[in-house]
């Protein structure tokens, strides 16, 4: 491995409508080559996107593959020991799958997989909004969903789920995630009333130093994070729609070690 690949790794993002993928240059946090993006296919099984990821990783040669390093790969669901274990927004032809294994059997090359919020969390926490951020951070992807990492110190505890608590008798990302202000037609007012029960709740439940807010929606912060009355600091996130693909890599080279 020569030394401009020790730093690489491989991230990939599977998301609703596109799945993203590029090499990760671990020391700048960015992409080492431009993102190459597929649309997602319907239904997106296990098999399909497996197919998809086949393809996107052919679209880059040499160095650009990242050969040798480690791939991660983004899934938005819980994500155990590299097995799927819930289905909330996704095919549930998931459940139960060992993506670790289909998608290193697929690729031949060694793949960890992890839940896209959690990736979105370590982008912010290496090279974001929480870098060098120490004592609890949460950052949350507000999407058709609503994802949650929680990092202490900067380590990330997987797989938190706080998209699904009950908040005000309301299952929390039916209630407050972006789909839900598109699907209501609610206003930036209207919404923000929402997220400051919601982020008001994990603000008594955990006392973080810092919450982080991600997501598509998270480049139009301006129109509504002033509006979210808490009294923990609540900020955009950085790495945009880069998280997902950074974050991926970064798991995957703190998995391989
Ligand atoms: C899933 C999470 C995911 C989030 C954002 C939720 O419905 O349960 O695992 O992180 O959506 O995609």
């Amino acid at each position: 491995m020569s030394d401009s690949q020790t730093s690489r790794a491989f991230g990939i993002d599977i998301g609703g409508t596109g799945i993203k993928g590029a090499p990760v240059d671990l020391e700048a946090g960015d992409f080492a080559a431009e993102r190459v993006r597929i649309p997602t296919p319907q239904p997106a099984t296990p098999e399909a996107i497996g197919d998809v990821v086949v393809e996107l990783l052919g679209e880059f040669e040499g160095d650009d593959a990242a050969p040798g390093a480690p791939i991660g790969i983004t899934v938005p669901g819980v994500v155990s020991h590299g097995v799927v274990r819930s289905a909330a927004n996704i095919d549930e032809s998931w459940l139960g799958t060992d993506a670790d294994a289909l998608f290193s059997n697929l690729t031949g090359r060694r793949v960890h997989a992890v839940n896209d919020a959690d990736a979105a969390g370590l982008a912010e926490a290496r090279y974001g909004a929480a870098r060098g951020r120490g004592g609890l951070v949460i950052v949350t992807t507000l999407g058709t969903g609503i994802g949650s990492a929680l990092l202490l110190d900067g380590v990330l505890v997987p797989n938190t789920e706080l998209g699904h608590l009950e908040v005000e008798g309301h299952h929390a990302e039916t209630w407050a995630a972006n789909s839900a202000r598109e699907r209501k037609d609610l206003s930036m007012e209207e919404w923000a009333e929402r997220l400051t029960v919601y982020y008001g709740t994990l603000e008594r439940l955990f006392s973080p130093e810092l919450i982080v807010v991600g997501g598509g929606i998270s480049k139009r912060s301006d129109e509504f994070l002033p509006l979210i009355d808490i009294g923990t600091t609540i900020v955009p996130a950085r790495l945009r729609n880069r998280a997902g693909v950074v974050g991926a890599a970064v798991y995957a080279s703190e998995r391989a070690g």
